[in-house]
């Protein structure tokens, strides 16, 4: 397949790039983080700009729009609401369009945000809650997908893996905590079922290959809080001395935008769909990202963003 990311450049985009090209074509934009991949080629396009979507898309004759650009910070986009709605609704609009011009498929990432977080495991099927400006947007984002491109596929997700130069990941962030032997404070109330990216992209490359559209939760299978993730994380990598994972409610933590305290999502559909038992837990997961870790993967990510000319 003749595959496009937009925001190669992100913590999403680059691991796809980097698992996807040796079975498929693979090209992307970024904005402002140039990337450097052997068989992937790159190009700086402001999504914000409709033509210069149409124009890229166009020229790569595209099968695949796998679109993960966005703005991640849901603070940031509390704090920004127009940029939000710019960087998820705006963009999305140009980008669904350009992909149904050019007959691609449009895989659209969206988030695990969408619930008011009072039931545990919600399904695609539950209607969205949001309780802020991140998951406002990303849910007009959606709906923007499946209007301008009827066939697009819409994955809900929570992901960690290994990070880049420039962002880092949920379990980077916790895993250089315990190496630098300071104090992270983690939520024990708050609920997640994240993914591993790696194996997300597996996921999304098996719905494509199977044609399948509309939405689907692509996540582990079961729920775990931000705290106890922490401490998986610590069993299993070490902690250098004076590392402290501490435990705190999100409610003590002041001018953060409302979160949800449960955004565990329900996968009974992909796994039916995929023929699996079920989706990974989140321990299963944990060791294949220690796996990871040991097999190069986390150099690979910073080599692809070592600036031409630097040594
Ligand atoms: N991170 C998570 O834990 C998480 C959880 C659930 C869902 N998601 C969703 O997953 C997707 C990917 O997240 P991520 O963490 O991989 O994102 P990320 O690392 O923050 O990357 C965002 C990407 O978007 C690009 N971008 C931003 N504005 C742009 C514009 N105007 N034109 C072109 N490109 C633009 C950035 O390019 P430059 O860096 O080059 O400027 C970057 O490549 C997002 O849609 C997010 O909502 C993320």
């Amino acid at each position: 397949m003749r595959i496009f990311i937009t925001g190669i450049s992100g913590l999403l985009g680059l691991n796809a790039a980097l698992q996807l090209k040796d079975r498929h074509g693979v090209s992307g934009s970024y904005l402002t983080h140039p990337i450097r991949v052997a068989d992937v080629s790159a190009y700086s396009v402001d999504l914000s700009k409709a033509a210069a979507v149409e124009e890229i898309f166009r020229a790569k004759r595209l099968e695949v729009v796998l679109h993960t650009a966005g703005l991640t910070n849901v603070d940031a986009c509390e704090a920004n609401p127009a940029e939000a709605k710019r960087l998820h609704v705006e963009v999305t609009r140009h980008v669904a369009r350009a992909a149904q011009r050019a007959g691609a498929k449009l895989v659209h990432i969206s988030t695990d945000h969408l619930s008011d977080g009072t039931n545990r495991f919600v399904t695609e099927e539950s209607t969205p809650a949001p309780l802020n400006e991140y998951a406002r947007t990303k849910w007009q984002a959606e709906q923007v997908a499946v209007k301008e491109c009827p066939g697009a596929l819409i994955i809900r997700t929570n992901f960690f893996g290994w990070g880049t130069p420039v962002k880092k990941s949920f379990s980077d962030w916790i895993l250089d905590g315990l190496r630098s032997g300071r104090t992270l404070t983690l939520f024990h109330d708050v609920y997640i079922s994240p993914i591993l990216i790696n194996d997300l992209v597996d996921v999304i490359e098996e719905l494509i290959q199977c044609k399948e559209s509309g939405i689907f939760n692509v996540a582990s299978c079961d729920r775990i809080s931000k705290f106890e993730f922490g401490m998986r994380l610590e069993k299993l990598f070490g902690r250098s001395p004076g590392a402290v994972l501490e435990p705190v409610s999100v409610g003590m933590i002041e001018g953060l935008a409302s979160r949800p305290l449960d955004m565990s999502l329900g996968t009974n559909k992909v796994a039916k769909v995929l023929g699996r038992e079920a989706m990974p837990s989140v321990e299963d997961s944990l060791q294949k990202l220690k796996d990871l870790g040991e097999s190069g993967w986390p150099e690979k990510l910073q080599d692809a963003m070592r600036l031409t000319g630097e040594a």
